[in-house]
């Protein structure tokens, strides 16, 4: 079947089997396209509630999945790849925290929403890239332990310096890869462009930044912007749906190798075959997890 045929027959069965698909602003443009919802983490969690239908299919990695089904959990949801996990969401494990929330008894634990639900059902609240500064000023305790991505910690710490916080060793392998010798390069490379980054780069890299955000608010930067030339901190599927968007302007990567495998994993023909129930996994989670890891989400809600 040719992209197009792919895509209307994915159309036509969505309607069918009433399902809503949901997509993280990492897939493909193709896949982004036959989507009903699409956004960041933050407005992906936000809109799975919103929706009526009867079947949430998430084009993105497990968490994601997972957290619609913390959110929505009398509807069926499924991963079209069951493959697609995020590594950083399983650098701890649950009893890893458990011993951490001992150490620092009277700290918040305060979750990337990269993380299992497992570990969602022994944190206090959970956070996304977009809302971490505001959920993190909003809460009431002043003492603080951030996992698992220590850079996106460093970034809320800066901007929140009246709390005190500790970190673990974690954070996105993809992102922090990236050097500050890559920023100087391509910097040298566009000397006019301008430098937006995801907060889960190393602070070298952020500290070179002319804005740090999550995937939506580099997308609405470079939207709103008045300037042309922008260097892309983040996946480079941004660099894509940008450039697709914005075909006036110029998006360069700024590293080749800001690219998460597990996020494209996603295909077309994964999508029709979840769709025709011959492929994806449905998730479920037993009824203690659903209960005790949607209380941090509920509160990432209603503190963001
Ligand atoms: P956002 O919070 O910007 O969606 O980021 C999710 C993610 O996986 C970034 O690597
Ligand atoms: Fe996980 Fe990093 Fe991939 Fe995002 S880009 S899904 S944090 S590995």
């Amino acid at each position: 079947m040719t992209t197009k045929e792919l895509q209307d027959r994915i159309i036509a069965l969505k309607k069918e089997t009433d399902t809503c698909i949901l997509a993280h602003t990492y897939q493909s443009h193709e896949i982004l396209e036959i989507a009903d919802i699409t956004g960041d983490s933050f407005a992906l969690s936000r809109q799975a509630t919103k929706t009526s239908n009867r079947r949430l299919l998430m084009c993105g990695v497990r968490f994601m999945a997972e957290t619609a089904k913390l959110l929505a959990p009398d509807r069926t949801v499924l991963l079209s790849s069951p493959d697609a996990g995020c590594p950083m969401a399983e650098q701890f494990t649950r009893e890893d925290i458990l011993a951490l929330r001992e150490k620092y008894p009277d700290h918040a634990v305060v979750s990337y929403i990269n993380t299992t639900a497992a570990i969602k059902t022994v944190s206090d609240v959970c956070v996304t890239s977009a809302s971490a500064l505001n959920i993190v000023k909003n809460l009431p305790q002043n003492k603080i332990l951030f996992i698992p991505d220590c850079n996106l910690g460093a970034y809320v710490a800066e901007a929140v310096p009246e709390k005190e916080f500790v970190f673990v060793n974690g954070g996105c392998p993809v992102h922090a890869a990236v050097t500050k010798e890559e920023v100087i390069r391509a910097k040298e490379k566009h000397p006019n462009a301008l430098f937006l980054v995801h907060p889960e780069c190393k602070k070298e890299v952020q500290v070179l930044a002319d804005f740090v955000g999550s995937t939506t608010a580099i997308m609405d930067f470079a939207r709103a912007s008045k300037e042309k030339e922008f260097i892309i901190g983040t996946e480079n599927s941004i660099v894509t749906h940008l450039q697709y968007e914005c075909p006036d302007k110029f998006f360069y990567p700024l590293s080749a190798g800001l690219i998460c495998r597990d996020m494209r994993l996603t295909t077309l023909p994964d999508v029709l075959a979840c769709l025709e129930g011959k492929g994806g996994e449905e998730i479920t989670l037993d009824e203690k997890t659903l209960v005790d890891a949607r209380r941090c989400i509920d509160e990432m809600i209603r503190l963001g």
